[in-house]
């Protein structure tokens, strides 16, 4: 597979986020986005010109137009739609967190075991943050209370960090 052919599953802020690089990776392309909301579809599709368009993830799933999801919808939905996206033979790219309960996320983890040629993934990036990783091997708790509304996460600085000891 030269490129991994992408669909994105809610298309509010966080999906519009991803959208806004997608065009920079080699390796993959977004082939179909998804919303329930008709005029956030029109906004992506702008973003996304040769994307499908659905606005239902059934739909998405079932076009045969991607290989993988990037499920970026309201938490509670998440395992619901990437056990459905597992049971199609699509990899898995999940936003953060993975569910609200922790039976839920077992649920989701279980759908991704049996399906182990399937790549899943959650989007925990601030995990990767340098200055993050140096405190916890430093020993410090850090917490991370950077702004939902700075869509560019600009700051690794210090200041968006809260250090608790
Ligand atoms: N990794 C991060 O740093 C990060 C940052 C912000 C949000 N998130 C996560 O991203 C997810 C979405 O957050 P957001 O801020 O983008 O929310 P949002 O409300 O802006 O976007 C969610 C979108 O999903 C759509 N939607 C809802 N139900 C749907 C369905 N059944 N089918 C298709 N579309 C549906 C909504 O219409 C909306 O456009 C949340 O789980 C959130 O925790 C992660």
């Amino acid at each position: 597979m030269d490129k991994v052919r992408f669909g994105i599953i809610g298309v509010g802020n966080m999906g519009m986020y991803h959208i806004n690089y997608f065009n920079t990776l080699e390796n993959a392309s977004i082939e179909a986005i998804c919303d329930a909301d008709a005029k956030k579809l029109d906004t992506a599709a702008a973003k996304a010109p040769g994307a499908k368009k659905f606005s239902t993830y059934q739909e998405l799933i079932s076009s045969g137009a991607v290989d993988a999801v990037l499920v970026a919808t309201p938490h509670f939905q998440h395992p619901e739609i990437a056990i459905a996206a597992f049971e199609k033979g699509l990899h898995v790219l999940c936003e953060k967190p993975e569910a609200v309960t922790v039976k839920e996320a077992r649920r989701m983890n279980a759908a991704a075991d049996a399906h182990p040629k399937l790549k899943f993934s959650l989007n925990f990036q601030m995990r990767t943050s340098p200055l993050l990783n140096k405190n916890i091997e430093g020993g410090d708790k850090v917490a991370c209370c950077t702004s939902f509304d700075d869509q560019e996460f600009p700051s690794h600085e210090p200041s968006s960090f809260l250090r608790l000891n």
